[in-house]
């Protein structure tokens, strides 16, 4: 992918200090567990709505009616993506993270399907800033809009990068967490069980092994700016370096049994966020509030919920995503 491209979706995923700092720092304030913690109502809410759509149906492809619904919605609200475009964006931001699957990217190509994307994001977003330049309201579009940084407003081309970022960010990621989840729990009903008997307390704590079993971004690619020796491996100035997230979040060294999923094990230190550096991901807090109020639904409404047959995998060296994944609960 050229640079200009890369882009166009990456804002400040790829940018250096010190304007990284910067612009991060616009929106920051609107991630901090304080901030989510005054939306939460409004998200477990929204859970409420989505659990009990389904719940007199038995049966549903779990993706599509549950995981993929609160941080789309989540996501929109904090953006301001009106509802008749929501689909559209879910549709570009999953094709986003889908280049490498066959049946995303259909009779076209890796390039073609991204850029499709973003140009698709780019067009939502343009007319989201046009609608905010006329009327402001209380959402991120407007406030990057009055946003400044030393000294001047951001580029319409900065603020789509951003949304860009923010939409696949904001989706992806928590959606293939909430479904690795609802396989992990129905593999292991003890630990449900032991979850379900004080939710308040151990879900917290139990949120840092479901991050850490998904792992939903794999890999991310750096370019190193030091010299700097890993595990015999000498890393030079300029040379690009992938980290392996889900390998890390399976180090024997660090996790004490890795291939086991448990939600008991005091939660040790996992890099599904990122290492802790200044990239370390803006929206932890919030994708962890979704888990919170999502599964709590899930739980109460539904209790015997279960992952059956086998998930479609998507197919990815980014993300550990399913696509489809059949699951049954007794009506209610
Ligand atoms: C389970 C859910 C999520 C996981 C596992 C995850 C994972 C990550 C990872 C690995 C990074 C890169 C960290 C680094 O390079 O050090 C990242 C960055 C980021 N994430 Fe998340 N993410 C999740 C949810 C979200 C949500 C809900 C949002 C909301 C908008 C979000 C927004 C971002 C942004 C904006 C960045 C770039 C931060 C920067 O470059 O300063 N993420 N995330």
């Amino acid at each position: 992918m050229p640079d200009e491209i890369l882009e166009m979706a990456t804002s400040i995923l790829t940018m250096d200090d010190p304007r990284h700092q910067k612009v991060r720092k616009l929106v920051s304030s609107v991630f901090t567990p304080k901030r989510v913690k005054l939306i939460e109502e409004q998200i477990a809410n929204q859970a409420r709505l989505i659990v009990e759509a389904i719940r007199d149906k038995g049966e549903v492809e779990f993706v599509h009616a549950v995981s993929a619904r609160l941080p789309l919605w989540t996501i929109s609200e904090m953006i301001g993506i009106p509802e008749d475009r929501r689909q559209e964006v879910v549709e570009a931001a999953n094709a986003m993270v889908g280049w490498g699957d066959d049946d995303t990217i259909a009779e076209s190509d890796s390039a073609t399907v991204m850029l499709n994307g973003i140009v698709a994001l780019h067009g939502a977003c343009q007319d989201v800033i046009d609608a905010r330049r006329e009327k402001p309201e209380n959402d991120l579009i407007t406030a990057l809009l009055r946003a400044e940084v030393d000294g001047q407003h951001l580029t319409d081309d900065e603020i789509r990068a951003f949304f860009v970022l923010l939409c696949v960010a904001g989706n992806d990621t928590t959606k293939q967490t909430t479904t690795h989840t609802l396989r992990a729990l129905t593999d292991h009903p003890a630990q449900r069980d032991w979850l379900l008997a004080d939710y308040d307390a151990r879900i917290g704590p139990a949120i840092e092994e479901f991050v850490r079993w998904a792992s939903p971004v794999m890999t991310f690619r750096r370019t190193a700016l030091e010299r700097f020796e890993l595990g015999g491996q000498v890393i030079e100035p300029g040379d690009k370096v992938t980290m392996f997230y889900s390998s890390g979040n399976r180090d024997e060294t660090v996790v004490d049994r890795p291939r086991e999923f448990d939600i008991t094990r005091t939660p040790g230190p996992h890099v599904a966020f990122g290492g802790g550096g200044v990239h370390y991901c803006l929206g932890s807090h919030l994708a962890k509030a979704q888990l919170r109020s999502i599964f709590r639904e899930l739980y109460t409404q539904i209790p015997d919920i279960r992952a059956v047959g086998e998930p479609k995998y998507l197919v990815s060296t980014f993300i550990n995503g399913i696509q489809e994944q059949r699951c049954e609960f007794t009506p209610r």
